[in-house]
């Protein structure tokens, strides 16, 4: 680590896990495995590494480590912004009336705005050290390209970002950041792959879509043997670079004495969820504790509550290997709902298979639900939250009204996952009475 850190980084330093954990060395029942869409057999880190870098294609079929270091270059970054902070929501708790204790860990408080600097970092650190040039990428609400852009302009590497078309004409100054950054933005369904042009050609008014972007953004990469394709949730190795929030969660709860009785996270792809609920899965498969673990997805793009659990492919085009997850079918097209980030037609195989499995609960709600938690969450805590976030908030919220009736004062953790700067058309029209 570097010396001449301040004090103060010092201290964070003793506080942030030095390893990240990989749940799925602990689940008693393993996900399936990816499938070569060709040959229908499992997929080898050769061939991942075709569109992966080399680390993180070992990372992603990795079931038996259940510790992986990380290394002091990644740790160096995440300081910049970990730990983050583990806030009791005393003001909530006054608000709702409530007996129930509420802590949310917020992920909101760097640039990008999210979660997905955690996993951006290693990812593109993977990438420097194997030596190509650069990556792509597809983005939805835009806090994934940001934080892409972030860890690909500390270690000089060259970004494309592929960002669904709804979500940039709703966040204009998205693209500014990332250019900022030193990326290259292009609106999906875009003129510039095949995919991009075989979807327009289909429906000129394509709003995209997170699997639209994924099959330009792939086929990018595969075109130049320099780059490598980054995805900000779904896989295996995204859920273990967000273990941090979880390991950090676990470390502060433990420190005040408090065992978590619900565990609530939005749910896009899963990753931050997956990385929330980590080591209490662990204790759960353990038999030591047995919290209730909540996923929260919008009725829009319902794929744990309303899919179906088979292989699928992660993209429109057909060009990525088959995961065995909850899909609502890879060529479904989410409406246009302001919570970006939640609109992907599957589920992280290794939460699906939590919740097939009866580990994990899930819960869908309408826009209007999500907009009405987050602006009473505003109101009382001060943080106005991403609307992805606020689908979490309002399930706290539910099951804290539920203890209010019940006397019972259970301890609630929730996943803040970012901040809603960039949502603030959204906000104006939910005011405005447009969110159903
Ligand atoms: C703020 C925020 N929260 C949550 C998500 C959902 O992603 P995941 O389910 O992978 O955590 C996103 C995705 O873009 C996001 O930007």
């Amino acid at each position: 680590m570097k010396k001449d850190m301040p004090y103060k980084t010092y201290l964070a330093e003793h506080e942030m896990p030095t390893a990240w954990y990989n749940m799925k060395a602990d689940m008693t029942e393993k996900p399936d495995p990816m499938l070569n869409p060709g040959t229908k057999a499992p997929l080898t880190v050769d061939e991942l590494a075709g569109i992966f870098s080399f680390e993180m294609a070992k990372q992603e079929l990795d079931a038996e480590n259940r510790f992986i270091p990380i290394p002091d270059e990644i740790r160096e970054f995440l300081l910049m912004y970990r730990p983050t902070p583990l806030v009791r929501a005393y003001f909530l708790e006054e608000a709702l009336e409530t007996p129930a204790r509420i802590f949310y860990k917020y992920e909101g408080g760097n640039t990008s705005g999210s979660h997905k600097l955690n996993t951006a970092i290693a990812q593109a650190y993977y990438a420097k050290k194997q030596g190509l040039k650069g990556l792509t990428t597809e983005t939805g609400a835009g806090q994934w390209g940001t934080a892409l852009a972030m860890a690909c302009a500390y270690l000089d590497l060259d970004l494309h970002v592929f960002m669904v078309k709804c979500s940039a004409l709703q966040k204009p100054y998205r693209k500014i950041v990332m250019e900022t950054y030193g990326a290259n933005v292009y609106q999906s369904p875009s003129t510039i792959t095949e995919a991009g042009r075989a979807i327009l050609a289909a429906d000129p008014e394509c709003s995209g879509s997170l699997g639209t972007a994924i099959s330009e953004a792939v086929e990018f990469a595969l075109k130049d043997g320099g780059y490598r394709y980054c995805l900000g949730s779904v896989l295996d190795q995204v859920l273990l670079h967000q273990s941090i929030i979880g390991l950090e969660t676990d470390a502060a709860l433990k420190k005040l004495g408090v065992v978590p009785d619900i565990v609530i996270g939005c749910a896009g792809g899963g990753s931050n969820l997956g990385g929330l609920i980590a080591p209490f899965v662990k204790d759960k498969m353990a038999g030591k504790t047995s919290p209730r673990l909540i996923a929260v997805e919008p009725a829009s793009c319902p794929s744990l509550t309303k899919g179906e659990y088979r292989y699928d492919f992660c993209d429109l085009s057909e060009v990525t290997p088959l995961a065995k997850m909850y899909t609502l079918g890879h060529d479904f097209i989410p409406a246009p709902g302001h919570a970006g980030g939640l609109r992907y037609h599957g589920m992280s195989p290794i939460l699906s298979k939590l919740y097939h499995d009866g580990h994990m609960e899930a819960r869908s709600i309408t826009q209007k639900e999500t907009f009405d938690a987050a602006t009473f969450f505003a109101k009382h805590e001060g943080t106005l939250p991403a609307p992805e976030s606020a689908h979490a908030i309002a399930i706290a919220v539910e099951e804290a009204k539920a203890c209010r009736e019940s006397g019972e004062a259970k301890n609630i953790v929730f996943g803040l996952t970012g901040n809603g700067t960039f949502d603030l058309a959204a906000y104006d029209a939910y005011r405005k009475g447009l969110l159903d």
